[in-house]
């Protein structure tokens, strides 16, 4: 497996950065995850827009003009072999000698980026849905920025996995859903696809944008608008989603079956429509 490290094509094995980075140090970065279906880039600009406003609001230099980032991309997902891949890449604010919060002026990035293959959703959770608990959103209020730091996250999805769950569906401090541990939660209610709008409480997922743009092709009723709990409980469906899952049919919250305790209608049409939009 090849990677690119600061301007490098290597083996993953030899791909090694300072202990002094402060992405190891602070969680100091930002990163993205993009698909890539039959060997090309899906919703590359839309990826690489959110990954320029995280570098953006965290005043991270941002190395690279965008036809530089789809070069770096394509070079890397044509030295493997995969016809779907999905890719990680990352920017830290680079490497400080001293630790100090203080970020000290001119650093270089620390550009990183790996591919893997991306396998199909497996027919388990196609036949069967996945389930989640509900969770106390213990996050901070720029979610909307794609950070490294992903403590939180990974706290919840292992407090999710202690109670027998999948996932957690994420709730905030004004009882709101907000969305789940690394995917943007929709229900399906009387007909309607209904998910929260963007804010500093959640991710604008590109998957999001895309189930948005289908369902507006194809004249399926769509609403963003807040969610509680209880409207989840109520929901006829449930849906995650994501850019290596696309959408997850809910079909168990909290030990309870959602709708008919099976992935739901709309949700099958949804996935029928995704797979045209991804040739
Ligand atoms: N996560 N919300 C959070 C917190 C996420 O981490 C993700 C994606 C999403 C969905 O965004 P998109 O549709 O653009 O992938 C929403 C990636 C896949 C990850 O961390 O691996």
């Amino acid at each position: 497996q090849i990677v690119y490290l600061n301007g490098s094509y290597l083996p993953m094995m030899e791909s090694q950065i300072s202990t002094q980075d402060r992405g190891f140090l602070f969680g100091d970065g930002v990163y993205e995850v993009i698909p890539v279906y039959q060997g090309k880039l899906f919703r590359f600009d839309a990826h690489i827009q959110r990954l320029k406003n995280s570098l953006q609001a965290t005043s991270i230099t941002n190395p690279f003009n965008d036809s530089e980032w789809l070069e770096m991309l394509e070079n890397l997902v044509a030295k493997h072999d995969w016809q779907d891949q999905y890719i990680y890449l990352q920017v830290t604010r680079g490497v400080q000698m001293q630790r100090d919060h203080l970020p000290a002026d001119c650093l270089t990035p620390t550009i990183y980026a790996y591919t893997n293959p991306l396998k199909p959703v497996v027919d388990n959770i196609i036949q069967n849905g996945i389930k989640v608990v509900s969770l106390d959103d213990i996050r901070w209020l720029r979610c909307d920025i794609k950070a490294t730091t992903l403590l939180p996250n990974v706290m919840m999805k292992l407090a999710a996995k202690s109670q027998g769950a999948d996932d957690a569906i994420l709730i905030t401090r004004e009882g709101n859903i907000s969305e789940g541990t690394a995917s943007n939660t929709f229900i399906v209610k009387d007909g309607n696809l209904i998910t929260p709008p963007n804010s500093n409480e959640i991710l604008p997922g590109i998957t999001r944008m895309v189930i948005e743009s289908i369902a507006a092709e194809h004249n399926i009723p769509m609403i963003e608008k807040n969610i509680t709990l209880d409207d989840l409980n109520s929901a006829d469906e449930i849906w995650l989603s994501s850019s290596t899952k696309e959408a997850l049919p809910v079909t168990q919250l909290n030990g309870q079956a959602v709708g008919s305790g099976k992935p739901g209608a709309l949700w099958l049409q949804m996935r029928e429509h995704y797979q045209q939009h991804k040739q």
